[in-house]
């Protein structure tokens, strides 16, 4: 199926500048749900959280970052991340009043421009079904996924995790390599390293230095991210990363395929639910066992 293109030159579409920031982060905050991976924090904590991460974007990834305008006011915005020929979507949202008026097809074209070159992108979907109209008629292919929640039964987690999971730091991200070439067709140890700027955020490596098998992020019991280069070694991260619990713990964004994951996360008493697809295109990698971030995929 082709993108249907809203027309070249469209003056209600610019990439992002400095002065656009603060308005992109309103948006953002008032459009887009906090994350149940995200941290625990006020409104003025999460829209400076936003601002930073837009900077970032607009830094490292300028042609990926577009607004839309309504009336000369931001009203929407994409931010698209590359990294080692992998294209992400990182954010798009369009503010409430300005929603099914053509700008998030619009926005999506715009970031996706900066995916030329890449091998392959990925996109963590909301449940919208704007969002699930827009990716597929850009050409993406749609993942069902599920999501799980709750209170962890801590005498299911298994013994001997810490002989196969070791805790790790942002100086060892680059462990993370090789398993996400195969994993997910492409590196992003930056990335990984901005998850961990993130107080709380842990790393955990399985496999011995120089000949990783995996890798899990995670911030109290809540799973952000998970890929390995065979099964066991992906449950060991699971269950390390669902050890770490202190309330409700949570993973999303589980395709089919990742039964590994269903089987832990149901040991581990967690309910499990329908969540926003996973959309691909391209040339990616394995995708199992792996476990997306929302915001780096
Ligand atoms: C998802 C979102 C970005 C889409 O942007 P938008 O400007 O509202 O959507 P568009 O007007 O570009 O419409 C996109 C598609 O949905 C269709 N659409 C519009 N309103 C719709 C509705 N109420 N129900 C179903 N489809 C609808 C449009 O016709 C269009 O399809 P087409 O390109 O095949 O014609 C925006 O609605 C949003 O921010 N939603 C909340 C946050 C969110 O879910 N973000 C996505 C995160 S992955």
């Amino acid at each position: 199926m082709g993108a249907r293109r809203t027309p070249p030159g469209d003056a209600r579409f610019a990439l992002l500048g400095a002065s656009d920031v603060d308005a992109a982060a309103r948006v953002a905050n008032s459009t887009i749900p906090p994350s149940p991976e995200a941290p625990a924090e006020s409104v003025d904590g999460r829209l400076a959280r936003l601002r930073a991460r837009i900077e970032r974007a607009r830094a490292t990834d300028q042609s990926g970052a577009w607004v839309a305008r309504e009336d000369g006011e931001v009203v929407g915005l994409a931010l698209a991340l590359r990294s080692d020929g992998v294209w992400v979507l990182s954010l798009l949202a369009v503010s409430p009043a300005a929603q099914s008026g053509g700008l998030g097809r619009g926005l999506l074209q715009r970031s996706l421009t900066h995916a030329d070159g890449c091998r392959g992108a990925l996109i963590a979907s909301s449940s919208d079904p704007r969002a699930i109209r827009v990716y597929a008629g850009a050409g993406f292919d749609l993942r069902p996924a599920m999501a799980a929640s709750g209170p962890v039964d801590r005498a299911a987690i298994p013994a001997g995790l810490d002989a196969l999971v070791r805790a790790a730091g942002p100086g060892d991200a680059v462990g993370t390599e090789p398993v996400d070439a195969a994993v997910r067709g492409g590196t992003r140890a930056a990335h990984i390293v901005q998850l961990l700027d993130v107080p709380d955020t842990r790393l955990y490596l399985a496999g011995r230095a120089g000949e990783e098998r995996g890798y899990a992020i995670g911030r109290e019991g809540r799973v952000i991210a998970v890929a390995a280069t065979d099964e066991a070694a992906a449950q060991a991260l699971l269950w390390r990363l669902l050890a770490d619990a202190r309330g409700t713990a949570m993973a999303e964004r589980i395709t089919g395929g990742q039964d590994w994951a269903i089987e832990v996360l149901l040991r581990a008493g967690l309910a499990v639910g329908p969540d926003g697809p996973v959309f691909t295109r391209g040339r990616l990698g394995t995708l199992r066992p792996f476990l997306p971030s929302g915001a780096y995929l």
